[in-house]
């Protein structure tokens, strides 16, 4: 390896900054825009920091629920997101979104080789209560707050492999760094009370513990949509979300609709959202096939919805603490607790799918979609905040807008 990228992490910001830039043959406004990008705290947070890298923050309105009117702040850079989320909490706001929380527990996994299976599921369960101290007496701080390990299974994973399982109740906190810790002061007890083989002590992102759940009724006249009735407009919405249980392409895009809503509001809370993500979809496939997340039904009423998914994330730690917009973005949607955070990020990806759906089952979603579109392709081909509103009409009159079209109506404007 060339020498001078050794020990890159132990060189001062600028150093690594000059390398890259001489590596990259970055231009010195280039350079400057990754240097004036650059605070103190996140060269902190992770190792060869080079700059900051910001993404737009905007906020939803209209999420009512549990009879509460929340603000949703999201962090996106897909233009039509906030835009959706708005209009589909709108949709669900005249009769509220209902929300409950199922369970929320971390679990997490000591993986054994070569265990004998029937010695370790009787000594876990004649000394539970012992486990369950010295997973807590590796971290005291859990226990004033209420939380700690409430439970502990054995699973044979094969005849080699065996998994013993740990939940844990993280209180306010996400839990990852609390668990971990627990589960090596468990690996470490067990190896000394019965020399077993420890492949590894980690928590799953399995999630399954972490259960919120939202239903909604959206009125008939929402619905109606230029020629189509707002019945026969809800009757296609619960026909896309059968396809959706049917076929796992449809479901991947259904769910994808749903997580816009989710990870964009988690990441303005500071919240990991890979975890959310594979805790999501490990949760969509658990019948063996990959389904649809959110089930639409035509009643009565109107079109009701309901939405039940793994949500693990913390109210504090981590970068929720680390980061003060995450805290101000508590602020703005008032929340105060985890799981409140929790109902709030499943009913924002309800409210996404709703909208998603609803265009996608009359005008189709380029047709709303476009201005926000436009507006991206115009500025990703050079125009400024000043141009853009002339761009955009320009771009209107054009069949198929593209790169070429942008710069075309620039030449033409610059004149
Ligand atoms: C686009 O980001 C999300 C959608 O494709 C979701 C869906 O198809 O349900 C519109």
């Amino acid at each position: 390896m060339n020498s001078k990228w050794q020990h890159f992490y132990q060189k001062t910001y600028q150093e690594r900054l000059a390398l890259i830039a001489e590596a990259a043959d970055l231009t010195a406004k280039e350079v400057n825009q990754l240097a004036t990008q650059n605070s103190p705290a996140n060269n902190q947070l992770i190792e060869n920091f080079v700059s900051d890298y910001p993404l737009p923050s905007g906020v939803a309105t209209n999420l009512v629920i549990n009879g509460k009117t929340y603000l949703v702040p999201m962090v996106t850079e897909e233009p039509s997101v906030i835009a959706a989320a708005s209009n589909g909490s709108q949709m669900l706001a005249v009769n509220g979104i209902s929300a409950r929380v199922i369970s929320r527990l971390i679990d997490g996994q000591i993986i054994l080789k070569g265990a004998n299976f029937d010695q370790l599921e009787t000594f876990v369960t004649a000394n539970r209560q012992q486990l369950f101290e010295v997973a807590n007496q590796s971290h005291p701080s859990v226990l004033k707050h209420g939380g700690g390990a409430q439970r502990v299974a054995i699973r044979k994973l094969s005849t080699q492999f065996t998994s013993i399982d740990l939940s844990v109740d993280p209180g306010e906190a996400m839990g990852a760094n609390l668990v971990n810790t627990m589960l090596e002061a468990v690996s470490g007890w067990l190896k000394d009370q019965l020399a077993v083989n420890v492949t590894m002590a980690i928590l799953t992102n399995f999630a399954a513990d972490s259960l919120v759940t939202v239903s909604g009724l959206v009125s008939f006249e929402q619905l109606a949509k230029g020629s189509l009735s707002g019945k026969a407009v809800a009757q296609r919405i619960a026909d896309a979300s059968q396809v959706a249980q049917l076929d796992p392409r449809r479901a991947t895009t259904h769910n994808k609709g749903i997580m816009n809503g989710i990870d964009a509001a988690a990441v303005a809370f500071g919240n990991d959202w890979r975890a959310i993500e594979s805790a999501v979809h490990a949760y969509a496939a658990r019948s063996g096939q990959y389904r649809g997340l959110s089930q639409w039904q035509v009643s009565d009423r109107g079109l009701a919805g309901k939405l039940t998914l793994p949500i693990p994330i913390g109210f504090v730690g981590g970068a929720t603490s680390v980061f003060p917009l995450a805290k101000i973005n508590q602020r703005i949607a008032k929340l105060t607790s985890a799981g409140e955070e929790m109902q709030l990020l499943a009913a924002i990806g309800l409210a996404q799918n709703l909208a998603a759906l609803k265009a996608l089952v009359t005008e189709g979603i380029q047709r709303g979609h476009m201005s926000l579109q436009l507006k991206s392709l115009a500025m990703a081909n050079g125009a400024t905040e000043s141009e853009l509103p002339q761009v955009v009409a320009e771009l209107k009159k054009v069949a198929h807008a593209s790169a070429g079209d942008v710069k075309q109506i620039l030449k033409q404007l610059r004149r």
